[in-house]
């Protein structure tokens, strides 16, 4: 990483690893600047792709949620007619064809002025999607399998909140292992080990400590991340269950659970351990639609 930035690498590269070496470079040593790019690097995708594959998954294996789930996101959808940009899968029959039909009813979504259907599901809206928020944090809680490493600067005791309490010394290395707290069911409850779509769905569950839930860690060094990521996963997931399905290839073990790669513990969340094959199919509800998320 020190040999990217002395050959100058980061001028080819993204906006964001300019920005930040420029703001770093009067401050950090080449050493710190390398250190604190692979570290980013890191924190910004490692966790997120993972975590983005389990939330996909867990909507499209249950039926019942996919279909909440649409229909939660199709309220915060708002339709427009205009120029399309082509994105969103036009092709140059249906602009030559203008208003046309399929044959069983579904009207293709061009009008007589070469206007387009436009959807747009509006970002602002999110969080007024509470299924799929709370999905994605149980996706969170329920896959979690990273730590949080803590060094104690002086000497502390902590109680579990129940009935034990532990002395920690001062220079004490903590491992926390978040898998375990999110399994614990003395907080969690009785269905601590199972997969529950709407338990954080506010008003449905017991109220959960808030440092029971360790899915960004917690503190100083909570994930700064932490709203971008839930809005960019909750943002990918609204568009993909607007615009297609998932149908499982054939002999390729369907949707059944295909455990977590658990051999990585720098990370909180990890790869599936055999590779999940679907076939994405456009919905033909939406057929000639352009979509867009703003
Ligand atoms: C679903 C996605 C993500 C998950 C599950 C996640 C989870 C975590 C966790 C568990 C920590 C450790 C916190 C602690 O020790 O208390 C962390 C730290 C961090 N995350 Fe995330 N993260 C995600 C996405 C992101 C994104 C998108 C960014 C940046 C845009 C980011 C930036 C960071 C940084 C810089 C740290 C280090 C914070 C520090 O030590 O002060 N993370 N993340």
């Amino acid at each position: 990483m020190e040999r990217y930035f002395t050959s100058q690498g980061h001028h080819t590269s993204s906006q964001l690893v300019l920005a930040r070496h420029r703001i770093l470079k009067p401050v950090l040593s080449l050493q710190d600047r390398a250190r604190a790019e692979v570290t980013n690097g890191l924190a910004i995708l490692a966790n997120t792709a993972p975590a983005a594959f389990w939330v996909v998954w867990h909507v499209f294996e249950d039926r019942d949620v996919l279909d909440r789930v649409r229909q939660e996101v199709g309220r915060i959808v708002v339709v427009e007619r205009g120029v399309g940009d082509g994105y969103g899968g036009q092709n140059s029959h249906e602009r030559e064809g203008g208003r046309r039909n399929d044959g069983e009813g579904e009207e293709h979504r061009e009008d007589e002025n070469g206007d387009k259907e436009i959807r747009t599901i509006k970002l602002a809206k999110l969080k007024h999607i509470p299924l799929l928020f709370s999905l994605i944090q149980e996706t969170l809680r329920y896959r979690a399998c990273g730590t949080g490493p803590r060094f104690a600067l002086e000497d502390v005791t902590l109680s579990d909140g129940f009935s034990s309490s532990y002395t920690i010394e001062k220079g004490a290395m903590l491992i926390l292992a978040h898998e375990g707290m999110h399994h614990d069911k003395r907080v969690w409850g009785d269905d601590a080990d199972a997969f529950v779509a709407d338990r954080f769905v506010p008003g449905n569950k017991i109220k959960i400590p808030g440092n029971a839930f360790r899915g960004f860690g917690g503190g100083a060094n909570m994930c700064p991340g932490k709203s971008f990521a839930l809005h960019e996963i909750a943002a990918l997931v609204a568009m993909l269950v607007m615009r297609v399905d998932f149908v499982p290839v054939e002999g390729s073990g369907g949707w059944s659970e295909p455990g977590m790669d658990e051999g990585n513990m720098a990370r909180e969340h990890t790869a599936p351990k055999r590779r999940v094959l679907v076939r994405v199919v456009p919905r033909r509800e939406v057929e000639g639609v352009v979509w867009r998320v703003g």
